[in-house]
């Protein structure tokens, strides 16, 4: 959504808010000058020293390498393993030949590894990208195999054992097979091309600045290897806002080169495209998809592109969508416009990723059965089956927006004939924006287990095997993050925020890891082994995205934010009233969607049956997204015992507080971790925590003002003078907040 805001006070809030950040951050950076440098920037992949006693396991290694195959990504693969090894161990590995036998770690395909060592086979069939270790025999030489369908998953599998020597995991008689869930493992950037990124906290773009593709591609290069270590295999790199230029024959030459720093990780490039570009920059005067000149424009340009990339990935499309052109200009259907492009594409063996996102922004208010969460399903659903194979459907979790708790969205099971794909927001864009803690997997793991009961009850079947094509047996789909990393050295802006990048790869490559699991392998990764990091990182981490929930939109309501400005501060009057379709619907009785089938919108209609029933009755709908899906009064009460206005009151004031821990509990870390990183996550669970309190104040405000309903604890309704900032925080702090808390009450004044 566009920023339009009318709400320049609450706009203030957020300069502001960045400017504290920044100082503060300033102040860590200069304090902590003598410390070790740990930027943050070499995240997951620090490869530190093990102590003697932790590698001594690792002396039996074999001392040599040996590389079968010449391709760039087997390469790559082998100079990761001499410089994990190496920073890790101490120990230089010797590249040599196949053909000197002795002790050796193997790298190559099944098929190279087959002339070496025909009688060698992994206990499964290995599908594209996924990788065996094993510990063999070969010609009477003790060896590591890291063998695999493909080169790239060579690479994966080197990573996977560099990954489990710095988590210290024993490596004698390996024997391990790890397959990828699903082919599509992608990261979109919404990068523009004057370098900004929308909805980027991390800096500026890694690939563009001032409308050219960056001279120096360093960082797009290290950008891939991250990628290619946590086995995401293609990146979609500018904006879904796309600029028409992006397809002009010398911004294509450009792009070549950051296919170049790609290539050796095996990391695939693709482009987002404006579906009126045949029009708007290749002088036709139409880019209607069912006439024949758009449809040769498309193949010639597609041509052009792969003469520059030959391993182009493909194009995502956003049509149709909060003012972008589409297929809708001519009466045409989503399917018109992706089979054109798909058609181009499909002698190259790309795909298309179109975006589901498709909603009428200039919905009437007024009218009850409205409902923009119908609007992907309404689209899409009749169009089932009329798509390429190479097309697929990107959907967002949830029908709205990337909120802090959404349902599913119902289009998952209404895609039978149709490739999908899940689309994630890695970019905390409405969870706090790298400035408060919000560990996403949780979140993720909760849409992708959740069982849409296609079958009724004849067995599960999950939205992580639906989006991959499991259920109704599709030949692609997959999982697509929304990164945004930048130029900032830790990527994303905030160390602990790179925990969502690293989360969303190994959910993308196995959904069925628990967050705990993943976790723990990203703080010993990022932080090292000792017991009490990775207790209390694992703590604050697996409960942060609850707190968020708690103190800016707790039971399903959406994020309570600005969604017409910054989508941040919190500002739930500018749901209401216009055409977004972000309504919560509160009023002085009570407050929910109802998007019930028996009085409401409809929408609850769209799931199948088994999940309609779970809705659609008040009895069974669960609390966290009771509003979501029901308007209720104020003193309706919840399963929980408690009243939806107490829940509210209570559960902002639990998450201040809960916030407020955050800080304490790392605190208890000075001295565990680098000095650098302690400074600059202490600086910002500080500011989240008064920003907390920002949204306990300004949330519980609003809603006793509507509701008239008082706190049965007395806490709402105070002075500003009398609202209290976090203990523990210094004097400007404090007055920082208490401006923010004018402020914010000022404007609420106005809406009375
Ligand atoms: C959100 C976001 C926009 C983005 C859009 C999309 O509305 O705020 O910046 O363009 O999603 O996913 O297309």
């Amino acid at each position: 959504m566009k920023s339009t805001s009318p709400f320049r006070a609450v706009r203030r809030f957020a300069v502001f808010g960045a400017a504290f950040i920044g100082a503060t951050l300033i102040c860590a950076a200069l304090v902590s000058q003598s410390a070790a440098a740990e930027d943050g920037a070499e995240v997951w992949l620090r490869y530190s020293a093990l102590s003697p006693q932790a590698a001594k396991p690792y002396q039996r290694l074999p001392s040599h390498s040996v590389l079968l195959g010449d391709a760039a990504v087997l390469h790559t693969a082998q100079q990761e393993l001499l410089r994990g090894v190496a920073q890790m161990l101490g120990r230089t590995l010797r590249p040599s030949a196949a053909s000197s036998p002795q002790d050796a770690i193997i790298l190559g395909t099944l098929a190279q590894l087959h002339v070496l060592a025909p009688a060698v086979n992994p206990p499964q069939e290995l599908r594209s990208d996924g990788y065996w270790l094993k510990a063999a025999k070969i010609h009477g030489s003790k060896c590591l195999v890291i063998t695999a369908a493909n080169e790239r998953g060579v690479l994966y599998g080197v990573f996977a054992l560099l990954s489990k020597i710095a988590r210290e995991e024993g490596l004698s008689n390996i024997d391990e097979v790890q397959q990828p869930y699903a082919p599509i493992r992608w990261v979109n950037q919404w990068d523009n091309l004057d370098g900004r990124i929308e909805r980027g906290y991390g800096g500026p773009s890694i690939f563009f600045a001032d409308g050219n593709v960056r001279s120096d591609l360093t960082r797009a290069g290290e950008y891939a290897r991250l990628l290619a270590s946590i086995g995401i295999n293609g990146c979609t790199i500018n904006n879904v806002n796309a600029a028409p230029g992006v397809l002009e024959e010398s911004f294509i030459a450009q792009v070549s080169r950051i296919a170049d720093v790609f290539r050796p990780w095996g990391v695939q490039l693709s482009m987002s495209v404006d579906l009126s570009s045949p029009k708007v920059m290749g002088g036709l005067d139409t880019f209607d998809p069912l006439d024949p000149p758009v449809a040769e424009w498309w193949r010639k340009k597609v041509d052009e592109i792969y003469r520059r990339i030959p391993d182009f990935g493909g194009f995502v499309v956003k049509a149709d969508s909060e003012g972008r052109l589409g297929p809708s200009t001519y009466g045409r259907t989503p399917a018109d416009a992706a089979n054109v492009i798909a058609r181009a594409l499909k002698p190259h063996g790309g795909v298309v990723f179109y975006r589901a996102f498709v909603y009428n922004h200039h919905l009437d208010w007024r009218d009850p059965k409205n409902d923009r969460a119908k609007a992907a399903y309404d689209n899409f659903h009749p169009v089932d089956g009329a798509f390429d194979d190479n097309v697929i459907i990107q959907i967002k979790n949830g029908p709205i927006d990337f909120q802090v708790r959404e349902p599913v969205s119902p289009l998952f099971a209404g895609l039978r004939r149709t490739n999908e794909a899940v689309e994630l927001q890695i970019t905390q864009e409405y969870t706090g924006q790298q400035r408060h803690l919000c560990f996403l997997v949780p979140t993720w793991k909760e849409a992708l287990d959740f069982d849409m009961r296609v079958y009724f009850d004849a067995g599960p079947t999950p939205v992580k095997a639906l989006v991959a094509g499991r259920v109704f047996h599709r030949p692609v789909g997959g999982f697509v993050g929304v990164a945004n990393v930048g130029m900032d050295a830790n990527w994303l802006g905030s160390p602990l925020a790179m925990a969502n990048l690293y989360g969303f790869g190994r959910l993308a490559w196995n959904p069925d890891l628990s967050a705990e699991k993943i976790i723990d392998e990203w703080t010993s990764l990022t932080f090292g082994r000792d017991p009490l990091v990775l207790k209390t990182i694992a703590s604050m981490q697996l409960n942060s995205w609850h707190v968020y929930e708690s103190y800016t939109g707790p039971l399903g309501a959406g994020t309570l934010t600005n969604i017409l400005g910054n989508h941040y501060d919190p500002g739930p009057e500018s749901s209401e009233e216009n055409g977004w379709g972000q309504w919560h619907r509160a009023d002085h009785a009570g407050i929910g969607m109802d998007r019930t089938v028996a009085t409401g919108t409809g929408y609850i209609g769209q799931y199948p049956s088994a999940v309609e029933k779970l809705y659609e009755s008040l009895a069974s709908c669960p609390d966290n997204l009771l509003l979501f899906f029901h308007h209720v009064p104020y003193t309706y009460v919840l399963h929980s015992g408690k009243t939806v206005i107490q829940h509210i009151y209570d559960s902002h004031y639990d998450g201040a507080d809960r916030a407020r821990d955050f800080v304490s509990q790392w605190k208890t870390l000075e001295g565990h971790v680098d000095a650098e990183r302690y400074r600059d996550i202490l600086a910002r669970l500080e500011y989240q925590a008064g920003q907390a309190v920002v949204w306990r104040d300004a949330i519980c405000n609003w809603i006793y003002r509507l509701s008239g309903i008082a706190d049965d604890q007395g806490r709402v309704g105070k002075p500003v003078s009398e609202a209290v900032p976090p203990a523990g925080l210094n004097a400007d702090v404090h007055n920082y907040f208490t401006s923010l808390l004018t402020l914010r009450l000022a404007h609420l004044d106005q809406f009375r």
